[in-house]
C-alpha cells in the first residue's frame, strides 16, 4: 500500500550552476510547501551545490558516496561528510554508476550500508537493460540486484529500467505495476518503491496512480523548476484530498 507523503527526488546528475541553484530553490520551495501533505521533495545536486540548496523545506541528498568513512581515497566523499553538509539521503547504485564506473551489487550494498551507518537513507537503484527485458530476464535481474545490493536497515528502492532513463521512453503502466509488486515481494514490508526513467510533468500523475508506486526519481525534468513543480503538484490525489 502506498502512503503519503510520496517522495519526489530530483537527481541533477552532473548538471547545474550556482545561479541555477539559487533560482531553483525558492521556486521549488513554494511548490514543496504547498504540497507538503502529499509530497516530500529531495534534491540531489552535484556536491558542489548542496550548500546552496539548504533551508527551503526541501531535503538534501547526494548522488553517490564512498564505502569508507575516511581514508586515502583521492576525489571521494564519505557518507558522514554528506551528513555533515546537511544531507539526509544518498543515491546508491544508479545505473549510470553501475555501467560507467563499474559499481557491482556488492559495492552498492557497501555504499548503502555506509550511508545508513552515517544516518542517511540510501535510495538503492535497480533496473534491467533493454536486452535483459527482451530476453525475458527483467524480474530475475532485479531480484538478483535486490538480493545482493540491499543493506540492513532503512532504505528506499528506485526501480529505473535502464532503457527508460534519459530516452523519453517510459515503461508501460502494466510493466511498472508488475515490477513494483515483484520488488515489494523481495523487500521488507512498507519499503518505499519509486519509479524513475523519463518522468515528466505530463506522465507523473498516471505513474503515481499505478499500484505500488511510492514516488518518483526524476533526472532531466528536475532541472527545470517549472516542470519539476508540476511534477510535485501531481502528488495530490485526483479527488483533491489525502487518501
Ligand atoms: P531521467 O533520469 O528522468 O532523465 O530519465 C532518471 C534518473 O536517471 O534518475
Amino acid at each position: 500500500m502506498v502512503s503519503y507523503p510520496r517522495l519526489f527526488i530530483a537527481n541533477w546528475k552532473m548538471h547545474g550552476s550556482p545561479e541555477m541553484a539559487k533560482a531553483w530553490l525558492p521556486a521549488v520551495s513554494d511548490a514543496a510547501r504547498r504540497q507538503s501533505a502529499t509530497a516530500k521533495v529531495v534534491v540531489c545536486p552535484p556536491v558542489t551545490l548542496i550548500h546552496l540548496l539548504s533551508g527551503g523545506g526541501i531535503a538534501l541528498g547526494a548522488q553517490n558516496c564512498h564505502v569508507a568513512e575516511e581514508g586515502a581515497f583521492t576525489g571521494e566523499i564519505s557518507a558522514s561528510m554528506l551528513k555533515d553538509m546537511g544531507c539526509s539521503y544518498v543515491i546508491a547504485g544508479h545505473s549510470e554508476r553501475r555501467a560507467q564506473f563499474g559499481e557491482t551489487n556488492e559495492m552498492v550494498k557497501q555504499k548503502a550500508q555506509a550511508a545508513i551507518a552515517a544516518g542517511l537513507t540510501p535510495i538503492v537503484c535497480v533496473g534491467e537493460t533493454l536486452a535483459e527485458r527482451d530476453a525475458g530476464k527483467a524480474q530475475d535481474v532485479v531480484a538478483k540486484q535486490l538480493k545482493e545490493s540491499l543493506p540492513q536497515g532503512q532504505f528506499v528502492v528506485a526501480y529505473e529500467p535502464v532503457w527508460a532513463i534519459g530516452t523519453g521512453r517510459n515503461a508501460s503502466p502494466a510493466d511498472i505495476e508488475s515490477m513494483h509488486a515483484h520488488i515489494a515481494a523481495n523487500t521488507p514490508k512498507n519499503t518505499q518503491i519509486l519509479y524513475g526513467g523519463s518522468v515528466k510533468a505530463a506522465n507523473t500523475r498516471e505513474i503515481l496512480t499505478i499500484q505500488g508506486v511510492s514516488g518518483v526519481l526524476v533526472g532531466g525534468a528536475s532541472l527545470n523548476a517549472d516542470e519539476f513543480n508540476k511534477i510535485i503538484e501531481s502528488s495530490s490525489p485526483p479527488n483533491g484530498g489525502v487518501r
